[in-house]
């Protein structure tokens, strides 16, 4: 297992505390009891009781009391929680009883159509069970994606992170029962996927399973340049989401159908338009490496999609033109 008596150290702790979109990002400690691994978490940062502190306030304040100008979603905007994720999506990831009610599979596969254990299937099958390196799942999510993953790496080091302290709970939970020791000594850590606290590079594998069309267009942005910012130059980087907008698929075609599902995710039609795999290759760029394959295997009809990215170092620009000079 390639952990860590050196482990990959944490970004600035000062930008720990901000986001790109204003709010605060609040880390804080490794949930599970694992103790090898807690120096590769946000553990070690000085202000770590402070910040405890604060995400217990956060959790045990957490109520539907109406505040003054009646609007619920002001509520769930404190301790770091972005606002759209507030405001869009209060009542479907940051409200106790919603949580409870979503996190039944019967529920996310009606969601999903009945794509929900297909998809699970794919993105599960696209990563290798004999990897012992570190993995890094950006956001948690409904049901048993991240336990599964954790069984099917068993030797892998774990990493979770989200900016809901309900949702790491949640996710804690689930990979208590798990089997395996990845899922024993996962890490769980509170921040933002725009403002990842992890230090560049420090990932053989991200994974990211049906956020990036939650996000608005500008945090997605940040949040895929985090992504490929902590991903090793020959890492993998395994994306689950809708497919892009084809308009021939019958949930395009029927208005009521598009509407409904484009009300319940106001960011969903952008992101369909945008050509994700361009996307990541400009973002890869950016980040001084390269995309060397893309598998994409659409899922009903090309309405949902698994996007398989397989990095490799960029080459520096004297290295390729001395290449090109050796052989001429
Ligand atoms: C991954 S997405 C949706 C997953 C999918 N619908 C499911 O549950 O299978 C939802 C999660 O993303 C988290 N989230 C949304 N925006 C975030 C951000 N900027 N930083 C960290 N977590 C975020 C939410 O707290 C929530 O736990």
């Amino acid at each position: 297992m390639r952990t860590s008596s050196n482990p990959a150290p944490l970004e600035n702790p000062t930008a720990l505390l901000s986001s790109s979109s204003g709010a605060p990002c609040v880390p804080v400690a490794a949930v599970r009891e694992a103790p090898q691994l807690a120096t590769a978490t946000v553990t070690e940062l000085p202000v770590r009781a402070q910040l405890q502190a604060a995400t217990e306030t956060a959790t045990n304040t957490q109520t539907l009391t109406q505040p003054a100008d009646g609007a619920t979603w002001r509520r769930f905007h404190n301790h770091g929680i972005p606002e759209y994720l507030a405001r869009r999506y209060w009542w479907a990831y940051l409200w106790s009883v919603s949580v409870w009610f979503f996190d039944h599979a019967f529920i996310i596969n009606t969601i999903l159509f009945g794509n929900y254990y297909k998809l699970m299937r794919a993105a599960i099958s696209r990563l290798d069970p004999t990897f012992d390196g570190r993995v890094l799942q950006i956001t948690c999510v409904y049901g048993a994606f991240t336990p599964s993953m954790a069984e099917r790496m068993p030797n892998c080091e774990m990493h979770l992170m989200d900016v809901a302290d309900v949702q790491l709970q949640s996710s804690r939970r689930k990979l208590r029962v798990a089997k395996g020791a990845a899922a024993a000594g996962a890490t769980l850590s509170r921040m933002n996927a725009e403002t990842l606290a992890y230090a560049d590079n420090s990932f053989d594998k991200v994974v990211i399973f049906f956020l990036l069309h939650e996000l608005p267009h500008d945090a997605r942005a940040r949040a895929l340049e985090e992504a490929m910012r902590v991903l090793r130059p020959d890492g993998q980087l395994l994306i689950a989401e809708y497919g892009e907008q084809g308009g021939t698929h019958l949930m395009h075609r029927v208005k009521f159908l598009r509407n409904t599902l484009e009300a319940m995710e106001p960011f969903l039609g952008r992101f369909r338009k945008e050509n994700l795999a361009e996307k990541i290759r400009a973002t890869a760029t950016r980040a001084g490496k390269n995309v060397a394959d893309v598998f994409q295997l659409p899922v009903f009809g090309g309405f949902y999609r698994i996007v398989d990215f397989t990095m490799k170092p960029a080459t520096a620009p004297n290295a390729a033109a001395q290449s090109r000079a050796g052989a001429s």
